[in-house]
């Protein structure tokens, strides 16, 4: 099989929310695929973040997708703002969304990628039944609400079962992984079968041309290498 194509996302939640456009046009320049937003209520999680209004005043500063996760009670009542407001991808968590089918028919037929979100022991079985109406999957490798927390290692099997599910139903989905990703575990990660990378500290601190940089040398080198074997 060829090898996956990785994209990296950083999350705009450790930019400085100051100087947003500065932060963007950085991530543009120094070849991030993807623009991560965290979207938080002060209810599903404990932060309050960013809403649609904000999202609207990023989308002239870039070209980039605009990937908004959604960690909000009732994701479905802002779903059409967001894609209003310019977001290219939308995720919503399982854990708030009980009418699933309904909310990624609605993030498809806005013409926008739709994607759902397990919190780190949200079993499995609930991606497994929304695979055929979304586009990606985001497994959380840290309890949302807060950026820079340590990621959490039991999460690497889960990719793995997901992974392994995916190939045996033969559907090219994306597995999207956030939280507490950076250099010392990158490779891990895409190694168990992630092909979108989130991360806000390990790209925001430091210089994040040379931090995007260090990832791609390093998920190149995790590619080269065999992958675990398969259960
Ligand atoms: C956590 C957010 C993450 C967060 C990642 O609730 O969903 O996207 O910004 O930040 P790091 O990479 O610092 O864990
Ligand atoms: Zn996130």
């Amino acid at each position: 099989m060829s090898a996956p194509t990785i994209r990296i996302a950083p999350s705009l939640l450790a930019a400085d929310f100051a100087r947003l456009a500065d932060s963007v046009a950085a991530c543009e320049g120094a070849g991030a695929d993807v623009l991560h937003v965290d979207v938080m209520d002060g209810h599903f999680v404990p932060n309050l973040t960013i809403g649609p209004p904000v999202v609207a005043a990023v989308r002239p500063h870039t070209r980039l997708p605009l990937d908004c996760h959604l960690m909000v009670m009732e994701p479905e009542r802002l779903i059409p703002a967001f894609a209003e407001a310019g977001a290219d991808w939308i995720s919503v968590h399982v854990e708030v969304c009980p009418h699933l089918h309904r909310a990624l028919t609605l993030i498809r037929r806005l013409g926008k990628r739709a994607g759902i979100v397990l919190n780190p022991t949200t079993p499995l079985t609930y991606a497994y039944e929304a695979i055929p109406y979304c586009d990606f999957v985001l497994l959380m490798s840290v309890n949302p609400g807060f950026g820079g927390q340590e990621f959490i290692p039991g999460v690497i099997r889960r990719i793995e079962q997901l992974r392994d599910f995916l190939e045996r139903a033969r559907v090219a989905l994306d597995i999207e992984v956030d939280g507490g990703i950076h250099a010392g575990n990158v490779a891990e990660v895409v190694r168990a079968g992630a092909t979108v990378i989130v991360s806000g500290s390990g790209l925001f601190r430091g210089d994040i041309a040379a931090n995007i940089r260090e990832f791609r040398r390093l998920i190149t080198a995790a590619l080269a290498s065999p992958r675990p074997a398969s259960s």
